[in-house]
């Protein structure tokens, strides 16, 4: 299976276009040594390498045009209105993760989304663009939905990956009903298992909680690509940008105790990879110590078009 990493930044993006924070500014005036990075989304196909592989969309971010542009292997050019965008699974119903549906709308095809019905609902109703889009090429909705706390499914095209999708604590979006009101299927994770190398990618761009279960799907996985928002819980109201903590959003930060990097030097099998990272986090910044100490454990930090194979 083929990775592409199309955006690695939480929402806002990095540099954010309102923020001059030590980061985003030193990023504009050269002095940070370090890379713009678009909101989080990644592409996955099944890695056929045969010329006409189907990609499979993990998130759809504001940015989506800008990061099609920049992965021409996702434009074959078979015909005159082309794509190898097969469909799209949304992990929740975040801004970041979901406006750039409105970007596909000339698609000559409904577009084949998977979702949970917490997702759905929103996607309907607080964020409607299912709505706005039913104006457009429409969308043909793959409901997810959990048995004993997983859902399995394969996409045509791509027979060769095992899609399963797991209930996630972390948090639905401010328009949601159930912001302050969680319910199973606001956020899920992904596993998806290639049946040919027999190797597995864990997928959470938004992980506020590690139950038992996460964790272990985790310590099976060969590579994780997990939140990597924060690197401190109150990051955002030191720096003075905002009064919410990480847990608040829904964001297990890095550092401190019971922190993503705990919990990733406690998995010996998996590639440790971090994703959505916001403009405010010091790992950003490659010569900062918080970068430097991420090096030492192992842990990567993903970049725009970056590839995985597994
Ligand atoms: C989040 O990950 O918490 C949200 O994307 C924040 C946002 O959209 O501003
Ligand atoms: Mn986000
Ligand atoms: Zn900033």
């Amino acid at each position: 299976m083929k990775i592409h990493i199309l955006g690695s930044a939480a929402g806002g993006g990095f540099p954010q276009w309102n923020c001059n924070c030590s980061n985003c500014d030193g990023l504009r005036k050269g002095s940070l040594r370090g890379q713009a990075r678009t909101q989080s989304s990644i592409a996955i196909s099944s890695g056929a390498n045969d010329g006409n592989d189907h990609w499979t969309l993990c998130n759809t971010s504001p940015d989506l045009l800008q990061q099609l542009r920049n992965f021409p292997e996702i434009q074959p050019a078979r015909s005159l209105r082309d794509t190898a965008i097969r469909s799209i699974v949304l992990l929740d119903s975040q801004i970041d993760h979901t406006t750039g549906l409105l970007m596909l709308r000339e698609s000559t095809q409904p577009l084949r989304i998977y979702c949970t019905e917490p997702v759905y609902e929103d996607l309907t109703t607080g964020n409607p663009l299912f709505k706005v889009l039913s104006h457009y090429c429409k969308v043909d909705w793959q409901a997810i939905r959990f048995q004993n706390d997983q859902c399995n499914f394969v996409i045509p095209g791509s027979e060769n990956l095992k899609w399963t999708a797991y209930p996630l604590s972390s948090k639905a979006p401010p328009y949601s009903p159930h912001r302050n009101d969680a319910h199973v299927g606001d956020n899920i994770g992904l596993v998806i298992e290639d049946s040919l190398t027999k190797r597995k990618l864990f997928y959470s761009p938004g992980l506020g909680k590690i139950d038992d279960q996460t964790l272990q799907i985790m310590n099976d996985s060969d590579c994780v690509l997990v939140d990597g928002t924060f690197w401190r819980d109150d990051e955002m109201i030191r720096l003075g940008v905002s009064k919410k903590y990480g847990r608040d959003l829904g964001h297990l930060p890095q550092s401190e105790k019971g922190g993503m990097i705990e919990v990733l030097n406690s998995m010996k099998k998996p590639r440790k990879i971090l994703i959505h990272i916001n403009n405010t986090n010091p790992i950003l910044n490659e010569a900062s110590d918080e970068r430097k100490e991420l090096v030492r454990h192992g842990i990567e930090v993903a970049f725009d078009g970056m590839e995985i194979i597994l």
